[in-house]
C-alpha cells in the first residue's frame, strides 16, 4: 500500500485503476478503514475506468496513530494533502458516515477541489452534549480495552437485522474494526465530538451531489438524508433497501450501481 506523510505522520492509501481515469476518493466510516470500499472501488474501475483512491484516515487501518483527538478539519487537511500528493486538481469525493463528516470539512476548506460529492449514511449536524459524553465513554473504553468491545458495542447498530444474521457481513465489519488500535479509535471518536454543525454548508454546495442511505440505517436514519436532499441545490437521493448504516457493505452491488449511474451523468465522466 502506498503512503504519504503529513507533518511526519505516515498515512496509507490504496489506489485502484489507472491515473488517467476520473479520480474518485472514498472516505471510510468509524471505526473501520479504507478496506470497506474495496467492492465499490473494483466495480468503478471495471465499469467506468475510474481512478479510485481510498485512504486510511489517521488512526485507522494501516495509517499511523498519532496523538488524538483527530478533528474532522485535521482529517480533511490529510485528504487534501493526499490529493496534492497525487497531483489531483479536482476530484469526486465520497464519504460514508464519519467519511461524510470529513467530506463536509473538505467542502468548507476547499469547495473548488470537488467535482462531485457523495454523502452516504451521514448527517450534517454536530453532536449533542449527550452524544459527546457517549463518544468520550467510547474513547475511554477503546483506550482501556482496545477494539474488541467497540466492535461488539457498535455492530448491532451498523447493520440491518438481515445483515447481522448473514454471518459473512458482520465478520467482515468486525475484522476491519479489530484491525484498529484503541488509541486510533479514541482519537477519531473525540475528533467527531468536536465537529461543528455543517448545515450552513448545504445550500452552498455547487457540485452535483449524490445522497445515499440504507433504509434501515439506525445511526443516521433516512430523515437526515431527506433533509440534505432538500437543502443541497443539485442533489439526488437514493435509498437502498435491505441495508442498515454500512449500506455499501450490506448491498455492495446496489451501492456501486447507484454511484456508477451518478458518475456517468457527470459532465466530465465518459
Ligand atoms: C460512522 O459510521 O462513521 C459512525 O457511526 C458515525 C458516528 O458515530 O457518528
Amino acid at each position: 500500500m502506498p503512503t504519504y506523510t503529513v507533518d511526519d505522520v505516515t498515512l496509507h492509501y490504496a489506489e485502484y485503476g489507472s491515473a488517467d481515469g476520473l479520480p474518485v476518493m472514498l472516505l471510510h466510516a468509524f471505526p473501520l478503514s479504507g478496506g470497506m470500499w474495496q467492492p465499490q472501488a473494483e466495480a468503478l474501475v471495471a465499469s467506468l475506468g475510474c481512478h479510485v483512491i481510498v485512504p486510511d484516515l489517521r488512526g485507522s487501518g494501516a495509517s499511523s496513530v498519532p496523538l488524538g483527538p483527530y478533528p474532522m478539519e485535521r482529517m480533511a487537511a490529510d485528504v487534501l494533502a493526499l490529493a496534492d500528493h497525487l497531483g489531483l486538481a479536482s476530484f469526486v469525493l465520497g464519504g460514508l458516515s464519519m467519511g461524510g463528516y470529513v467530506s463536509f470539512a473538505v467542502l468548507r476548506a476547499a469547495p473548488d477541489r470537488l467535482r462531485a460529492l457523495i454523502l452516504a449514511d451521514t448527517r450534517p449536524g454536530a453532536d449533542t452534549a449527550d452524544g459527546q459524553r457517549a463518544r468520550e465513554g467510547l474513547a475511554q473504553l477503546a483506550e482501556r480495552e482496545g477494539a474488541a468491545p467497540i466492535a461488539e458495542t457498535m455492530l448491532p447498530n451498523l447493520l440491518s437485522a438481515t445483515g447481522l444474521a448473514s454471518g459473512a457481513i458482520p465478520d467482515r465489519v468486525r475484522a476491519l474494526i479489530l484491525a484498529n488500535s484503541g488509541a486510533g479509535i479514541a482519537g477519531a471518536a473525540r475528533g467527531m465530538a468536536l465537529r461543528p454543525d455543517a448545515s450552513d454548508l448545504l445550500p452552498t454546495i455547487a457540485c452535483p451531489t449524490l445522497i445515499i442511505v440504507g433504509e434501515q440505517d439506525l445511526v443516521t436514519p433516512p430523515h437526515f438524508a431527506q433533509t440534505m436532499f432538500e437543502s443541497i441545490p443539485n442533489a439526488t437521493l437514493q435509498v437502498i433497501s435491505d441495508a442498515g448504516h454500512l449500506s455499501n457493505m450490506e448491498q455492495p452491488d446496489a451501492f456501486a450501481d447507484i454511484v456508477e449511474h451518478f458518475l456517468r451523468a457527470l459532465p466530465t465522466a465518459s
